[in-house]
């Protein structure tokens, strides 16, 4: 395993949109393993693979309830609307009320290509959307209706 560099934003990578993947081999293996180790040692709960410079359809995902692998995920049901504060590791520093479903139901493959379905409510259901934007080179700050000023964050 190996902790991969996180791209910053103005890196273009961010703004692309990333590939499906259809190999589930050893390589993506060491990729997904990669981006647990970064993720975790970034203290973030999400993150997904153009994050780390790679164009793949691959999030990893962990709110405290233990690690979520999904490969080419896709949200097939949502429900409700919350508006609260949102970060991502790209964009340090800077903190927005983004508007997100408060329930979300997510259709992905596992790191061995068979298919499952996932439901995630409030934290987890944000960072289901947030990930999910990064593949098609969407950022939270593009759905941002106010920025909070970090020292008003308490
Ligand atoms: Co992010």
């Amino acid at each position: 395993m190996a902790l991969r560099k996180i791209r910053k934003y103005g890196d273009e990578v961010l703004r692309k949109k990333s590939k499906k993947v259809d190999v589930f081999d050893e390589r993506l293996h060491t990729l997904i393993e990669d981006m647990l180790e970064t993720m975790r040692e970034a203290e973030g709960v999400g993150l997904a693979a153009p994050q780390i410079g790679i164009l793949k359809r691959v999030v990893v995902i962990d709110v405290g309830e233990g690690p979520i692998v999904l490969v080419n995920p896709e949200i097939i049901e949502s429900e409700g609307e919350i508006t609260q504060p949102e970060g991502c590791l790209s964009i340090p520093g800077v903190v927005g009320e983004v508007p997100r479903p408060t329930r979300v139901k997510v259709r992905a493959q596992d790191k061995w290509g068979k298919p499952y379905e996932i439901e995630g409510e409030d934290l987890l259901a944000r960072a289901f959307c947030h990930e999910i934007d990064h593949l098609d080179g969407i950022l939270f700050i593009d759905k941002a209706t106010k920025f909070i000023e970090p020292d008003s964050e308490g």
